[in-house]
């Protein structure tokens, strides 16, 4: 192919998607942390051709939301069919330019095969990506003739048993000259089972004027799977789920049962990680060298260093994890919690916005939000910042080595000095001391010669 020729890739994306029976159009249905049109975008945008061009139609202000304004449309009304899909397109087209038809229900495609299609197609033809699978159903079949040519493309509902029969089938991903295209696409008709003006029918007209074509065979069965139910949907996000857990194995961790990882976003490893059954992953996750995650812990956006251990059922979100610290089982870190090294937090430990300095306990049952603890406090089951008055939030502050009885109410804003201890049950509402105890409850009394009620005789 000629290097100074621009590849102008154009996505179809203006379907409704009926069999998906859903309000939401078919191209913004999520996979893994992103729609289905996105993971073509992100895929095609790696490549450095041109901008795309992404063809609406159904929901197109939706879809064109969803795009954020980034892209380069094109707009079918009514929706015709893929060909005439691909004829609204072509004005916004340089006629000397090359196009790569995706489809945006083609979301796995992978970088590396479609520069492998763009650099099979013959000079002024066109380049077709098949692929053979076990079940075509529902797939256009390409249908070659003795010599093995193409001599076309016929969708399953106008293909007769034998057609039917054929497994190599047309992935929706090819490549010509644009002024091809245009000449193609003003022939094709719509006489076919579904009254459609179908893309596919170009390519029996570019074997009938002798444009040569050249067919890619994609080996990887789950790489060029359309996406238009519902079981096809889960079917993709298993085949994601395995191609990033995977990966993650590749990269040193451990996968106790890597069917079960769900990643939706990111994840950077270091060596000898280890997570343990059915955890989800969302956005940007960092585990430093040794970092253990138990089953069924959601982590977000966070970073956690060094031997880090999450237990069971936690979750962590916009959180930093500090080397050696344990969390959970059944802990919440929320956004803007930060954890030095060696801290620990229990069950039914809920923390939000807080510094946790090093070393520093709150093991059971407890509500951190809005708050700074110094190093080697120990917060107690039960204790609870009191940091929202019902309009504005406000801080707490504990100073090092101070010790948190059970069940204690630190009514923010306030502060407990270095050292201080504070009674297992008090409500603090003013500053406690450095190095003293502090109690706030009411003092315990017993009554002498109290006698239980005796039950009345009839
Ligand atoms: C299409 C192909 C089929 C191929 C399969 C691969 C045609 C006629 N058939 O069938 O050969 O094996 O994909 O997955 O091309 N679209 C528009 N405008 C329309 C109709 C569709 O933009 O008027 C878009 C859809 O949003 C979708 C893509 O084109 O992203 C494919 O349409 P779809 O209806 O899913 O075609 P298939 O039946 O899957
Ligand atoms: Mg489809």
């Amino acid at each position: 192919m000629p290097v100074d020729v621009p590849v102008v890739p154009v996505i179809l994306a203006a379907g409704r998607g009926t069999r998906m029976h859903s309000a939401r159009p078919k191209v913004l249905q999520a996979l893994a942390e992103k729609t289905l049109l996105a993971h073509v975008l992100d895929t095609v945008c790696g490549l450095e051709l041109a901008p795309p061009v992404v063809v609406l139609g159904h929901a197109a202000d939706q879809v064109e939301a969803a795009l954020g304004g980034n892209y380069v449309t094109a707009t079918q009304s009514p929706q015709l069919g893929t060909g005439h899909a691909l004829q609204c397109a072509l004005a916004a087209i340089d006629a000397a330019a090359v196009v790569l038809v995706l489809y945006g229900d083609v979301p796995l495609i992978r970088p590396q095969t479609l520069k492998a299609l763009l650099a099979s197609r013959p000079s002024d033809g066109l380049a077709l990506l098949t692929v053979t699978l076990p079940d075509p159903s529902g797939y256009g079949r390409i249908v070659r003739d003795d010599s093995g040519a193409v001599v076309g493309i016929v969708e399953e509902r106008d293909a007769d048993e034998s057609q039917k029969a054929l497994r190599e089938v047309n992935t929706g991903i090819m490549a010509a000259p644009c002024a091809r295209w245009a000449d193609w696409l003003s022939r094709v008709g719509c006489d076919n089972a579904q009254g459609e003006y179908y893309l596919t029918d170009c390519i029996a007209l570019a074997k009938a004027d002798g444009v040569p074509i050249a067919t890619h065979r994609c080996h990887d069965i789950d790489e060029t799977q359309g996406v238009n139910d519902r079981s096809q949907l889960a079917q993709a996000e298993r085949v994601l789920r395995a191609r990033r857990a995977s990966a993650l194995m590749r990269a040193g961790a451990l996968l106790r049962n890597p069917d079960t990882i769900e990643i939706r976003g990111h994840v950077h490893v270091g060596s000898d990680v280890e997570i343990d059954n059915g955890a989800v992953f969302e956005g940007d996750v960092t585990l430093a060298d040794g970092v253990r995650i138990g089953a069924h812990c959601v982590l977000r956006n966070c970073r956690l260093e060094r031997g880090a251990e999450v237990l069971a059922q936690s979750v962590i979100d916009g959180a930093e994890v500090g080397a050696g610290c344990r969390i959970g089982p059944f802990a919440r870190l929320r956004p803007g919690t930060r954890l030095a090294a060696g801290a620990h937090v229990g069950n039914f430990v809920e923390i939000k916005n807080a510094e946790i300095d090093s070393g520093s306990k709150i093991n059971h049952l407890s509500y951190i939000g809005d708050a700074s603890i110094g190093a080697g406090v120990n917060v107690g089951a039960g204790t609870i910042t009191c940091n929202y008055d019902g309009v504005n939030k406000h801080r707490t502050r504990i100073g090092a080595h101070a010790f948190i009885g059970s069940n204690t109410a630190l009514v923010a804003p306030v502060s407990v000095g270095p050292g201080a201890t504070i009674g297992a049950g008090s409500v603090i509402t003013r500053d406690a001391p450095d190095d003293k105890l502090t109690l706030a409850r009411a003092r315990q009394s017993t009554i002498e010669g109290w006698r239980r009620p005796a039950k009345h005789k009839e």
